[in-house]
């Protein structure tokens, strides 16, 4: 009498074997492009930091989507870099801002073929970098905050967002957005909370990309969640929900991916994770020295996201990786 024996490897045999048995697919369609566009310039500026992607202006924002609409990436999530910046961050919610005549621009070329997201923050917009207005002793005053966020979030629904993303951290935001859209007959325009958002180091190239230092050389560690913690996610999530937030997202990903996991577990709402610059940075510049395949921890990476629980990845390889998964 012998056990039948079950050989794992049988079902590993062949690339269409695989195929057949993989749990986990990517597609274009998980994906999401984070773009820039900057105002007053004339010619796309490469971001030295994030290589291969560019601040964009108007036209060339145009032509990029275009290229990710034909490569099936379902949508895109805008980043302003203004020309001015103030106290308040108030060019986050002017009608001529960079991000609005973007949104308006896109919306008329590519009509509903491409879902437009919007990133609802001030720290692009402030002189001191944060993601708030100060109070008197400098910290960041939330429900101050949360009345401007309002005003971004009409401002960008107005321009034709079909989803606004708060990524401020502060409490209340949703509830906030979701009111005054309400208000203003915006029932249609989504939120897409960034929920779980740690203060991470992974940041840098990103702030590079949007020129923002934060004053004195500061954090945003009295908002952002600490790196530390997991529970915390959790009620993160729970409360944006209860606000009413459309999608939950987790950010970053590759290091928080037990948080996807049992966001996953516990939530039924589409759930979005963000690959972030410096995550895209670190596989790009070791691509470059030859130390590893690029493209390959790519896909390993977005796959990995995915089998995490996340429905849908923001990332800066998204055009590269449609292209891949495309061929
Ligand atoms: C805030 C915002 C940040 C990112 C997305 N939205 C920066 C921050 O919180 O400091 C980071 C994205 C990335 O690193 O790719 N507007």
């Amino acid at each position: 009498m012998s056990f039948p024996q079950r050989r794992l490897r049988r079902l590993r045999r062949t690339p269409t074997l695989r195929r057949m048995v993989a749990e986990t697919r990517l597609s274009p369609d998980d994906l999401i492009a984070p773009l820039f566009v900057r105002e007053g310039i004339t010619e796309p500026q490469p971001i030295t930091s994030i290589p291969g992607v560019m601040q964009h202006t108007l036209g060339s924002l145009r032509a990029e989507v275009a290229d990710l609409v034909g490569l099936g990436v379902p949508g895109v999530i805008l980043f302003g870099v203004p020309e001015t910046k103030d106290d308040i961050g108030s060019g986050a919610w002017n009608p001529d801002g960079i991000v609005q005549i973007a949104l308006r621009e896109l919306r008329d070329t590519f009509g509903d073929r491409v879902v437009l997201m919007a990133d609802l923050c001030l720290d692009e917009y402030t002189t001191h970098g944060h993601c708030g207005v100060l109070d008197g002793h400098g910290s960041v005053d939330n429900d101050a905050t949360l009345d401007l966020y309002a005003n971004v979030a009409i401002a960008q629904a107005t321009a034709g967002a079909d989803i606004v993303a708060p990524s401020g951290m502060m409490d209340g935001a949703v509830a906030a957005i979701r009111d005054a859209l309400d208000e203003e007959d915006f029932i249609e325009t989504a939120i897409m909370a960034y929920s779980a958002k740690y203060a991470s180091a992974l940041y840098g190239p990103f702030r590079d990309a949007v020129d923002v230092t934060i004053k004195d050389g500061g954090d945003r560690k009295g908002y952002q969640q600490d790196p530390a913690n997991a529970r915390e996610s959790l009620e993160e999530i729970r409360q944006d929900i209860l606000e009413g937030a459309d999608i939950a997202m987790v950010k970053p990903a590759m290091s928080y991916l037990d948080i996807i996991a049992r966001a996953r577990q516990e939530v039924d709402i589409p759930m979005a994770a963000y690959h972030v610059s410096g995550e895209y940075a670190m596989v790009k510049a070791a691509a470059e020295r030859g130390w590893i395949d690029g493209d390959a921890v790519a896909i390993e990476q977005l796959t990995s996201i995915r089998r995490a629980g996340a429905d849908m990845v923001l990332t800066y390889f998204a055009r590269d990786v449609a292209e891949l998964l495309n061929d």
